[in-house]
């Protein structure tokens, strides 16, 4: 069974119909990709709120923390299970010089954020603070060194400083109170190369990373996972000289999608839009899919063992910053919109997870397409976060292979999306989970699941869907958009009949023999 995702056109009949119709066909037996738990990778960047006011507050604070990171963020990304996360930058990164975030906060010295807002940037989270983050939260580090304006010693030392047992910057860490090496894995030589770092042409990066990612050193026993610079979606002849260029030198290579209406002008508001605009914003959200496909196909050329990792280490939807809130601080509100694009974009990456071993969200607080969004002492949680909790089940899971038979539209830009977005996986214990996105905003659909192969005992559901599409959290409302249980679902003829209402998201567990 090659074809994972069957769509078969059927006359999009918005009026007639009163309700629309699917079925799906899952392969249990033909499971074998795992769904690497790492897809589920989160961002977090000196951007904005994100770090200070996001996750971290600091220890003197009154807004409740522990040893500074906010008490009720820590909570709601440990309930998350967050795999790993990505830090500074972004943009940011090219700019970090990391020795000026380690040792006594009152001799840190300040710098100007220059791409984000020009705020200044006191360097009291640093190193420490970021690594320390990860091991409370039980997530990998993924620093991203600086390889735009910083030197090749500068990005040696502080792999150095991160993880070698011994020697003068194991020294210098254990003088600023840690005694053993942290496990960094994941290391991103340079962001956007291409852009913010550095504005490369590609031929030239690929020999700054040769230089750079030679002097990133495994100290005892810490094996580097070396990410060079990627692509920013279209642009397949960066990936193309990397692969040609770099090759198995690296052991993967980013990506860039975001769901923006074009880089100038406005891209929209984030919570007044209308019915065409959210049918876009699917349209060109799903959009990655051949957009990934066409690199993978370039790194296939080179690297038919499927090597070197393709990783999509950011990703989500980009509107205008709220009116009100500090320019080029990148805060957004979150819609049932937003769930939508996290639910169907993470369906889509479990179908390449041969390629994509990782894959990280912008951004994990306050920035972009957010988990969570703060305030002061507030906190809630987005309808993007409910996505990735109720979708947790998939991470390490096997991906089962799938047919799906739904109509679909066309929308703006030429592009056509199919009604239903689905995707399963088995987990360790035996369990599937199907993850289902009802894309129609007016009309309910039934679901028709093929189960004649399975012998099933439970099924239990969730559901996330609101009263409009714009329907947000607010620190006023905070639960208007929050998963509950989903029963609508009957077991007839050896299928399973799911009535998903209009502009909804479920996840179905099925305990089966
Ligand atoms: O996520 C915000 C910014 O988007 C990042 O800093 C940069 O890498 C990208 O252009």
């Amino acid at each position: 069974m090659k074809s994972m995702l069957v769509i078969l056109a059927a006359a999009f009949t918005l009026s007639a119909q009163a309700q629309r119709e699917a079925s799906v066909r899952i392969y249990p037996e033909q499971g074998k990709q795992v769904i690497d738990k790492n897809i589920y990778g989160q961002f977090a960047e000196h951007l904005g709120s994100c770090i200070y006011g996001g996750l971290w507050v600091g220890p003197e604070s009154d807004i409740p923390n522990v040893q500074g990171y906010r008490t009720d963020v820590l909570e709601a990304l440990k309930k998350l299970q967050v795999p790993v996360l990505r830090w500074p930058g972004g943009c940011f990164a090219d700019e970090y010089h990391w020795m000026d975030g380690i040792g006594p906060k009152e001799n840190r010295p300040r710098m100007v954020n220059n791409n984000w807002g020009g705020t200044v940037e006191d360097n009291s989270f640093g190193t420490h603070e970021f690594l320390n983050l990860c091991e409370l939260i039980g997530c990998e580090p993924y620093v991203s060194l600086n390889v735009g304006s910083g030197t090749v010693e500068e990005m040696a030392k502080w792999v150095e400083y991160m993880t070698a047992e011994d020697g003068p910057m194991a020294k210098l860490r254990q003088e600023n109170g840690r005694e053993k090496p942290w496990k960094v894995k994941y290391i991103g030589v340079g962001n956007e190369s291409w852009g913010c770092g550095g504005s490369m042409r590609p031929e030239y990066y690929a020999d700054l990373y040769r230089r750079y990612a030679t002097y990133c050193r495994n100290y005892n026993g810490n094996q580097l996972f070396k990410v060079a610079s990627g692509a920013s979606d279209y642009d397949y002849n960066w990936t193309k000289t990397l692969m040609q260029q770099v090759g198995n030198r690296m052991h993967g290579l980013s990506l860039h999608y975001y769901t923006v209406l074009g880089w100038d002008g406005s891209k929209g508001s984030a919570t007044d839009f209308t019915d065409e605009d959210y049918y876009w914003a699917l349209g060109k959200c799903l959009e990655i899919e051949p957009v990934m496909r066409k690199h993978i196909q370039i790194m296939d050329e080179y690297d038919p063992k499927k090597q070197i990792a393709l990783l999509v280490d950011e990703w989500g939807t980009w509107w205008d910053e709220e009116p009100g809130t500090i320019q080029g601080h990148l805060y957004q509100q979150n819609t049932l919109r937003d769930a939508f694009v996290a639910a169907l974009t993470l369906n889509v990456f479990h179908k390449y997870t041969d390629r994509v071993r990782m894959t990280n969200i912008a951004q994990i607080a306050n920035v972009l397409q957010a988990m969570v969004l703060t305030d002061g002492d507030k906190m809630l949680l987005t309808p993007t976060y409910h996505v990735f909790e109720m979708y947790k089940v998939h991470q390490n899971a096997t991906y089962l292979p799938l047919d799906v038979i739904c109509d679909k539209m066309e929308v703006r830009d030429n592009r056509e999306i199919p009604m239903l977005s689905v995707s399963a996986s088995r987990d360790e214990a035996g369990k599937i989970h199907i993850s289902l996105a009802n894309v129609d905003l007016k009309q309910s659909e039934t679901v028709c699941i093929d189960v004649s192969n399975l012998r099933l005992k439970t099924i239990n559901g969730r559901i996330l869907t609101a009263p409009e599409i714009q329907s947000h959290n607010t620190f006023e409302h905070p639960d208007v958009v929050k998963p509950i249980p989903f029963d609508d679902f009957q077991l007839k003829e050896g299928k399973l009949q799911v009535r998903m209402p209009a502009k909804s998201i479920i996840v179905l567990e099925i305990n089966a023999q």
